[in-house]
């Protein structure tokens, strides 16, 4: 009889606190605040033989997790508690309460034998911030907010600034600046955004080559138009000056527009080739030849050169990306000849021109500018 009574008094009790649990969870996700308690209970997450070391808001000697995780739920400010790995003195353990979390002082957050760290769970848990983002949890709300390193964006930081025009629509920014842009496999690069019309037309301009045409660092068959590698990244951070470079912008960001410039004897003259393309590389890279149709009168007009001083010879005219004749070939530019015939063309304007690294060929050389937008 005695047996009956317990058994059913004991299965009673089971059925009593699994109906408990059940409203636990049915809750717990969507307001860990709510009573009862044992909604809170459920909400903690332990971490093995770790020790988050912070100002503490209470130490206490306890009996078990339960009552430890159970204190720290009656304080409004505590997120997190160290709890004794091995029972102490009395067979208790030590107890402490936390008013921080290993997100906010990830620092202080350690391996240690002697204790184990529950933290309250937090929409953090997850690790929902991308490239390094700090995840800032919200206990109220169950929300969470990413705090982005610098040249990412986006909810998870999931955003990269890969151009001047992501970050100038990000910030509605309309100055000429200095800024990080960021690119994946790759490192972070300064570069001076160019803002509103210089001689290209309106909008953001990101630049992406500057080359001597009086050095030989990036002549026609020079690695630098075919490799992914940078040349003097510093000579983005500055304007239109004699400091040659060739940034990651060069195989990373896709444009719709092309804007040329050179300087010649002082004189600087801008033309703007409409092309869209993943990246300037797409288009030189692989040695296909892609054609323009400024013409030549702009070509010409990219030197500043009146008469026939530009040393454009009048015949074949062929222009483009990888423009190909016999005689030679242009990375970007235009070749021509007194005779018509495109086999033996001995003249040129561009860039990456066999016989001129940049300018005219066999007439002058020139500081020349790729920007993309
Ligand atoms: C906690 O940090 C303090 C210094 O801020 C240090 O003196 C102490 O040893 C640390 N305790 C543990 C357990 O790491
Ligand atoms: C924990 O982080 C807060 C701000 O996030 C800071 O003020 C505090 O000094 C940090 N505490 C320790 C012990 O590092």
């Amino acid at each position: 009889m005695f047996l009956v009574y317990f058994q059913f008094y004991y299965s009673l009790l089971i059925i009593w606190s699994d109906l408990i649990l059940e409203a636990a969870c049915s809750q717990g996700v969507h307001d860990i605040y709510s009573p009862p308690q044992t909604v809170r209970q459920h909400v903690f997450v332990r971490e093995e033989f770790r020790y988050l070391n912070v100002s503490r808001i209470g130490t206490y000697t306890v009996d078990d997790s339960f009552e430890c995780t159970f204190r720290c739920l009656s304080h409004s400010s505590c997120y997190s508690v160290n709890l004794a790995s091995s029972r102490g003195i009395e067979g208790k353990f030590w107890c402490e309460l936390l008013s921080s979390d290993k997100n906010r002082n990830s620092t202080e957050y350690r391996g240690n034998k002697n204790s184990h760290h529950f933290v309250i769970k937090s929409p953090c848990s997850s690790s929902p911030c991308q490239n390094e983002g700090t995840c800032a949890p919200s206990y109220k709300n169950g929300m969470f907010e990413c705090l982005c390193k610098k040249g990412f964006s986006g909810e998870f930081c999931e955003k990269a600034f890969e151009s001047c025009k992501d970050v100038t629509n990000f910030y509605k920014s309309k100055a000429s600046q200095l800024v990080t842009l960021y690119f994946r496999n790759w490192k972070t690069v300064s570069v001076l955004c160019r803002m509103g019309d210089f001689g290209c037309g309106d909008g953001t301009w990101t630049p992406v080559m500057k080359i001597d045409g009086n050095k030989n660092t990036f002549p026609y068959n020079s690695g630098y138009w075919t490799d992914k590698s940078e040349y003097n990244p510093s000579g983005g951070t500055t304007g239109f000056d004699s400091q040659e470079t060739k940034l990651p912008t060069y195989w990373n960001t896709p444009f719709s527009k092309i804007c040329l410039g050179m300087k010649v004897s002082g004189q600087l003259k801008f033309t703007v080739i409409n092309k869209q393309a993943s990246s300037l590389h797409s288009l030189i890279a692989d040695g296909h030849y892609r054609a323009t149709s400024l013409g030549r009168n702009r070509w010409i007009a990219l030197t500043g050169r009146a008469g026939s001083s530009h040393g454009l010879q009048p015949n074949c005219n062929k222009e483009g990306f990888n423009a190909p004749t016999t005689h030679r070939r242009a990375r970007i530019g235009i070749l021509g000849n007194n005779e018509n015939d495109c086999r033996t063309c001995d003249s040129g304007i561009g860039i990456g021109v066999e016989g001129r690294v940049c300018g005219s060929v066999s007439s002058f050389g020139a500081m020349c500018y790729i920007l993309v937008q």
